[in-house]
């Protein structure tokens, strides 16, 4: 029997097709009231991809089935604004509210004195969405207000974002080109769902929805993206020009039949009794809010009086967000565990009853130390209140005094080392208690994970797993062990394959070019982290010479104090440590040599390269940077310029996205260096 062959649709029926699924997208997303089910929604999606796939003259950019795109070929681009995005003055209790219209009542005069819109203060991250002839053209980051980050790809695979926008049947009609600005959110649920999931594969845990929103925003893949579930609220615009609106209220109504989301709880307030009862009412409802809100905000309706109130230089004087306190909830300590880390330090983490804060479910928080422990004296089956200041490693306020029945034991660190059963030692002067095994299983291990981490010696595809395996067959016991590993040693383990176990191995051998900085952070000095490598390396230029110092020359070091000096010492005079060292260089290890600058192009600009680098190795780039003046730093901070991102960046380039830094690819970092 021959195949059914589908007849060829007419334009209209695949128009008719497309509202049909956009409708559904608006009902779902936008209101909340999903009228199909989600297979159903499929299907007609799967149909309308069949039918572009098929007839490709029917393909275009809004469609529905468009929303994942190529990744810029340039990174991010800088998108320059006309109308800034404006940031919002704060109050922090209700008299600094009171005052912010005292202050709007002396600019405006009595229509200063009501008719408010109030709105939740969403926390997540600013977006502008520009909307030509009523499709989505452009999507940036707020960036400084003016300049802000492309990302429109990203953006538009944002399901409760409209790629065109609806016209109403009655109303103002949407403007020719239509600015809007708005909140891009991650849900607590999904974000609790995203973290479980790290912990369950031994990921990093990310510390807070807003932080994770904006990490997705600033992917560099929309394919990935369109894997975190964002979503969005929209709250203004760039200009009013070519709308007829002349209030916020009647904006927010607009925006929501243009098809954009709208938050619901948004409110109208005559008077600012009205304004201070909204507030209220809201941090009631805030724990069980399915997403992040940080305060209200609170606007002068009318343009025209906002208009008149104007603006100062970052913030308009017709808006105010008022905030809410910090998050705290009550809940018993179960157990206080103490954990041992990689320089042996004992940390004890309090056990609780799972209790939801700020709509995240908690269930451990640090304790620090001993002195912290004793200070506050937290006991186990205390009640506690526990608070999330926006991260989600939370901390033990204090315990309910009143509500011990009792008497409770004092904690107390234990005197052995709860893994390998070593007294444990705490020297005068010190918060912190350490277990002083070197040879202690879990500080082996720790140590090893820091040496082949990325800021350290940085061998890829070697993670916690894969060192616990090694460790356990007795195959590694020190870095140096990981040189003498075949492929042959690794194809027996846990999920390993000729070709992955290949891979690791030329890892390795890769990691054998590295540079004097990495290499001395990467022996696990305690209190050496990257920056003192930096100095020591900067100071000695041979880890011969390093090895050889004595303590009075480490000490008069600028960066490096009495303490760190004496840590150095101390570690290298341990006969293991100095024949580690000479192993490692027997192995064949090499350091590329930090050259001397001959320009001050990239003075003042620090860099940071990560992933994997195919027009030049990482050692090259770095010369290249140092060369002009510029810095080339391990670990990205808020004082780093420009991330470098290769293939497969990992880590580093989401620590750049989550703290704003600029990432670059190789070719715009190869156009910057030869201007
Ligand atoms: S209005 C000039 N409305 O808060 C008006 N902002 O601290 C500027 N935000 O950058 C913004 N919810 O990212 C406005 N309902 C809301 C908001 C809101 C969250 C954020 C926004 C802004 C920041 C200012």
């Amino acid at each position: 029997m021959p195949a059914h062959k589908p007849a060829k649709p007419s334009r209209a029926e695949v128009e008719k097709l497309r509202r049909e699924i956009e409708e559904h997208n608006y009902n779902y997303h936008v209101l909340d009231r999903p009228t199909v089910s989600d297979a159903e929604y499929d299907a007609l999606l799967r149909r309308l991809e069949e039918i572009e796939a098929k007839w490709p003259e029917f393909r275009t950019r809004d469609s529905p089935t468009q929303r994942i795109g190529a990744p810029p070929a340039e990174g991010f681009s800088v998108v320059t604004r006309a109308v800034p995005m404006l940031s919002l003055e704060n109050a922090m209790a209700e008299e600094e509210f009171r005052a912010w219209r005292e202050r709007l009542v002396r600019a405006v005069g009595s229509a200063g004195e009501g008719d408010y819109v109030a709105e939740p203060k969403m926390d997540g991250v600013a977006v502008e969405l520009v909307y030509e002839d009523g499709t989505l053209v452009q999507a940036s980051t707020r960036g400084d207000g003016v300049n802000g980050e492309d990302v429109t790809p990203n953006v538009r695979t944002i399901r409760a974002i409209p790629l065109r926008l609806m016209h109403p049947a009655k109303g103002a009609k949407p403007p020719k080109t239509l600015s809007v600005r708005g909140e891009v959110y991650m849900p607590l649920a999904d974000f609790e769902r995203i973290n479980k999931k790290q912990m369950e594969s031994g990921e990093k845990l990310y510390a807070n929805p807003r932080n994770t929103a904006a990490g997705s925003l600033k992917q560099i893949d929309p394919g990935v993206t369109a894997t975190r579930p964002l979503k969005f609220f929209a709250y203004g615009i760039g200009s009013a020009e070519g709308t007829t609106i002349r209030s916020q209220w009647d904006l927010l109504q607009a925006l929501r039949r243009w098809g954009l989301p709208v938050n619901p709880l948004s409110k109208r307030c005559q008077t600012i009794d009205d304004a201070i009862a909204f507030h209220n009412e809201l941090e009631e409802k805030r724990p069980k809010l399915p997403y992040e809100i940080d305060g209200v905000v609170v606007k002068v309706n009318d343009f025209g009086v906002q208009e008149e109130a104007g603006t100062r230089s970052r913030s308009p004087r017709w808006a105010i967000a008022w905030k809410f306190p910090p998050q705290e909830a009550r809940t018993r300590v179960l157990d206080i565990e103490v954990q041992v880390g990689r320089t042996g330090a004992l940390t004890p983490v309090a056990r609780l009853e799972p209790v939801r804060v700020g709509g995240v479910t908690v269930s451990n928080a640090t304790l620090h130390n001993a002195d912290e422990i004793e200070k506050k004296d937290v006991r186990v089956g205390d009640w506690v209140f526990v608070r999330r200041a926006g991260d989600v490693i939370p901390e033990v306020v204090a315990p309910v005094k009143e509500l011990r029945k009792g008497s409770l034991p004092k904690f107390k660190m234990p005197e052995k080392c709860p893994v390998c059963g070593t007294r444990v030692v705490r020297p005068e002067g010190e918060a912190v208690t350490r277990c002083p095994n070197f040879a202690c299983p879990i500080q082996v291990r720790g140590r090893l994970i820091h040496f082949v981490s990325r800021g350290a010696i940085d061998i890829e595809g070697l993670g916690f797993k894969l060192v616990d395996q090694l460790v356990t067959a007795a195959l590694v016991e020190t870095p140096a062990d990981f040189y003498k590993l075949t492929v042959d040693d690794l194809i027996p383990l846990e999920r390993m394959a000729e070709k992955s176990a290949q891979n690791v191995i030329d890892a390795i051998e890769r990691s054998k070019h590295t540079t004097l900085p990495r290499f001395i952070y990467a022996l696990g000095i305690r209190n050496v982290g990257e920056t003192v490598a930096e100095v020591l390396a900067e100071h000695f230029g041979s880890i011969e010479a390093l090895m050889e110092a004595s303590e009075e020359e480490l000490s008069s070091i600028h960066g490096v104090g009495e303490v760190i000096a004496q840590e150095i010492r101390t570690w290298t005079s341990v006969a293991g440590n100095r024949k580690l060292v000479r192993d490692l260089v027997k192995a064949g290890i090499t350091f590329a040599r930090a050259p001397r600058a001959t320009s001050t192009e990239l003075a003042g600009k620090t860099f940071v390269f990560t992933g994997t680098l195919t027009k030049f190795t990482r050692e090259e780039a770095e010369a290249e940077v140092k060369k002009r003046g510029g810095k080339a730093a391990s670990s990205v901070s808020k004082n780093t310029s420009y991330v470098v991102a290769g293939e497969n960046a990992g880590t580093k380039l989401e620590k750049a996205q989550k703290l704003g830094v600029e990432v670059i690819d190789e070719d715009a970092f190869l156009r910057m260096i030869r201007r």
